[in-house]
């Protein structure tokens, strides 16, 4: 097939979370799986000077130049080049996100004779499935985060060129002003979120962020596919972030990796002390405040463990990790900021992975502690609890440990776990090895989209 996405984000041209990660990882296994792919994203300040090879599109018509890569096999990524709206530092956060953003979309739209399918994701695509009006094309959004919605006041409308008979409750218009999101779902021939329990939760009030009403209105139209992981990033074999590599079949590795991330953190060289690690955007999402409390509940109870962080997001939030590791230097470790590498350390050099998300629509983290052997101790939703087998289920089958409850309390409970298992070494042995053989490849991922798109593909003319 021919399939062409439209993300805001793409590894590793840029990226803010796990966005960026999944959309370049599902172009490239489709490329592998033989369709023709095409990824079309923003030219950012920084990307023609740091990657080699862009070469500009011919013959298009479109309303700005247009770069050309093509990374392998089957796999072509466009990149839209208009300073104005572009060339500035930061992917979102601008007073003009909606004109950034209706821009992209155009241009997406403009491209889709290239492909069977378009499939964009995320509010920032959003308009595209609208914008592709009667186009021949099988049309697809994905959502991966439903709590950012792209709302913007009415006056925008008018940019984005369509009817205005568009704007509509049934269609555009959400509590007086526009929603790309919501353009998105409701133009689109199928909707897609990245695990199948955050497709059920995004029809309760709980999650669907005021758009409940019109997911369910969507009803069969909208499926969850489980995210896979790129095992060439995401590997502990040949990485070059990591201090010694290691496997399932030879595990020795990851204790050095363990010291190591001591040694970097300036955490006291300690065997035998169980380290938990943490990677986040700072945001209310990803529970930061549930897990400052367990973890001062945890020091104050006295109990030997080490913590490594990284993140940054809202300001408060990263005071009060920081200080946390003011406090308690012995023990805690944070570093504010954006941090690739120190990312693949503290999940190789952890013993337990640490997510008290409020809601994970999949959740990438889970799945490289899984393979990186650092145990996952998750909040029992979205794709966290599709992809973690908590140890209630035995050790034969156990990855994880999972809470239900979003308070400090219940993840103070499971860490509690975490500890009691880590001083079982034989059943910790067990359940990482469980984790490190689970294979969250794209391969079925990758199925389960040409399934979806041959039943709307439209047949050629
Ligand atoms: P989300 O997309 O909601 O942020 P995911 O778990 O899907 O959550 O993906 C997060 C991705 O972003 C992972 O690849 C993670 O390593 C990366 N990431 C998040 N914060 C940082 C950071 N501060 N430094 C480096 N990588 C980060
Ligand atoms: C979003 C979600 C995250 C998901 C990622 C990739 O950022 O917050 O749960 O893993 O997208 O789909």
């Amino acid at each position: 097939m021919k399939i062409l996405h439209a993300s805001s984000e793409v590894f590793p041209y840029s990226k803010t979370g796990g966005l960026a990660d999944a959309t370049a990882a599902l172009a490239k296994a489709q490329a592998v799986a033989g369709h023709a792919v095409t990824l079309v994203t923003p030219l950012y300040r920084g990307i023609r000077e740091k990657f080699d090879g862009l070469k500009p599109l011919g013959r298009a018509r479109m309303p700005t130049k247009v770069w050309r890569l093509e990374p392998s096999p089957n796999l072509t990524v466009l990149f839209i080049d208009e300073p104005e709206w572009f060339d500035r530092d930061g992917l979102y956060g601008h007073a003009d996100d909606a004109e950034r953003f209706i821009f992209f979309s155009k241009c997406v739209a403009h491209l889709a004779w290239r492909a069977e399918i378009v499939n964009a994701h995320d509010w920032q695509g959003g308009l595209v499935m609208p914008l592709l009006g009667d186009a021949p094309v099988g049309k697809v959004f994905t959502i991966h985060n439903a709590a950012y919605q792209g709302c913007f006041p009415a006056d925008k409308f008018e940019l984005t060129g369509l009817p205005k008979s568009f704007f509509d409750w049934r269609q555009l218009e959400f509590h007086g002003g526009v929603s790309f999101l919501k353009g998105g779902i409701v133009f689109a021939d199928l909707v897609t979120t990245v695990s199948p329990r955050y497709a059920r939760e995004l029809l309760t009030e709980e999650y669907g962020c005021g758009l409940e009403g019109v997911f369910q209105a969507r009803g069969d139209a909208l499926t969850g596919v489980l995210n896979g992981v790129d095992y060439t990033e995401w590997n502990t074999t040949d990485n070059p972030h990591l201090a010694a590599a290691y496997s399932a079949d030879s595990p020795d590795g990851k204790s050095l990796n363990k010291r190591a991330l001591q040694r970097e953190l300036g955490l006291p060289l300690l065997d035998g002390v169980p380290l938990l690690g943490n990677i986040s955007r700072f945001t209310d999402q990803k529970g930061i405040d549930i897990l400052l409390g367990a973890l001062e509940a945890l020091i104050g109870s006295g109990a030997a463990f080490q913590f490594a962080g990284l993140g940054s997001g809202d300001p408060l939030l990263e005071k009060a990790m920081s200080g946390l590791a003011k406090r308690h230097p012995e023990q805690v470790a944070v570093k504010v900021g954006y941090d690739t590498g120190l990312a693949h350390r503290i999940e190789a050099g952890s013993d337990f992975f640490v997510m008290p998300s409020r809601f994970e629509p999949c959740g990438l983290n889970q799945l490289y502690s899984l393979r990186y052997g650092s145990v996952p101790v998750v909040r029992a939703t979205g794709g966290l609890d599709d992809s973690v087998i908590d140890l209630g289920q035995g050790e034969a089958s156990a990855t994880g440990i999972k809470f239900a409850d979003c308070s400090a309390e219940a993840l103070g409970r499971a860490l509690g776990r975490a500890l009691s298992i880590y001083a079982r070494p034989k059943s910790l042995t067990k359940v990482r090895d469980n984790g490190m053989r689970a294979d969250f490849s794209w391969g079925q991922t990758t199925a389960e989209y040409e399934r979806l798109y041959a039943k709307i593909k439209k047949p050629a003319a």
